[in-house]
């Protein structure tokens, strides 16, 4: 899939206080803003016109944009984030992409679903139930993918309890290839593709995000680098280092479409 748009929204003054379970310490404001630029420029030199929403200073989380809502090719889901402070995210996310998306449909209450925990691998359409994503919200977007002629498969993640979200640890990178932590759980509906696990020293850069022939991937994890570049992948590292201190990471800062 080629991706020409891209939302996204800078970290805000209260960045430091979102949720979070990392134990790195808090992080530094001035350098989130200088590794978000970076991040925005690198979509931008893939090819994709990097929207920015407005900034949301009551939102702590709501860098994360892609929590916020789900872009398929023909239609788009606005979420209902599971955790209660970021439901209130979606309200600014909405109009952006009804610029973007004739039909626009939503998760209901009491459906509760995370962009992050939804992986989009050919026709199958990965719905991690979590701590974030109950039962009926990842019902309900299984009922719209089926609908769209796509295999939803939901796979329940709350057991692994180091995946905030399921691309904290399952990514689909294209080309048949799958980049999974080590503590990803066993998931039959992808044993048809290629697995890349790195050692679990490197999990956090299991969250890497494919655009248009690159992988983005997190600095500092060579391996997954090495590993990628020995496929014939394209790598480009980018400093995350504020982001993980936040459960944050590569595919949460945009919602790409
Ligand atoms: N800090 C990202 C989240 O917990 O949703």
């Amino acid at each position: 899939m080629r991706y020409t748009h891209a939302l996204v929204r800078r970290p805000c003054a209260r960045f430091a206080s979102g949720l979070t379970q990392s134990t790195e310490g808090p992080p530094d404001l001035v350098r989130a803003l200088a590794q978000h630029a970076a991040y925005c420029g690198a979509l931008t030199e893939l090819g994709i016109e990097v929207t920015p929403l407005p900034d949301a200073p009551d939102h702590p989380d709501g860098t994360f944009v892609e929590d916020t809502a789900l872009c398929f090719k023909e239609f788009c889901v606005i979420a209902r984030p599971g955790a209660p402070s970021r439901r209130g995210e979606c309200a600014s996310v909405a109009p952006a992409l009804q610029r973007h998306y004739r039909r626009v449909l939503n998760i209901e209450e009491p459906g509760t679903l995370d962009g992050g925990d939804v992986c989009l691998a050919e026709d199958l359409l990965l719905i991690g139930h979590s701590a974030r994503t109950n039962e009926a919200g990842a019902r309900q977007l299984a009922d719209i993918a089926r609908a769209a002629g796509l295999k939803p498969h939901i796979i329940d993640i709350r057991a692994s309890r180091a995946l905030l979200h399921l691309k904290s640890g399952i990514n689909y990178l294209g080309e048949g290839l799958f980049l999974l932590s080590s503590n990803a759980p066993a998931i039959p509906a992808i044993e048809r593709f290629e697995h890349l696990v790195p050692d679990a020293a490197e999990d956090y850069a299991a969250n890497a995000l494919a655009v248009n022939g690159t992988v983005l991937i997190a600095a500092g994890y060579p391996r997954i680098g090495a590993a990628l570049a020995a496929r014939g992948r394209r790598t480009q590292p980018l400093d995350t280092s504020e982001f993980r201190k936040m459960d944050g990471g590569l595919t949460c800062l945009s919602l790409r479409f």
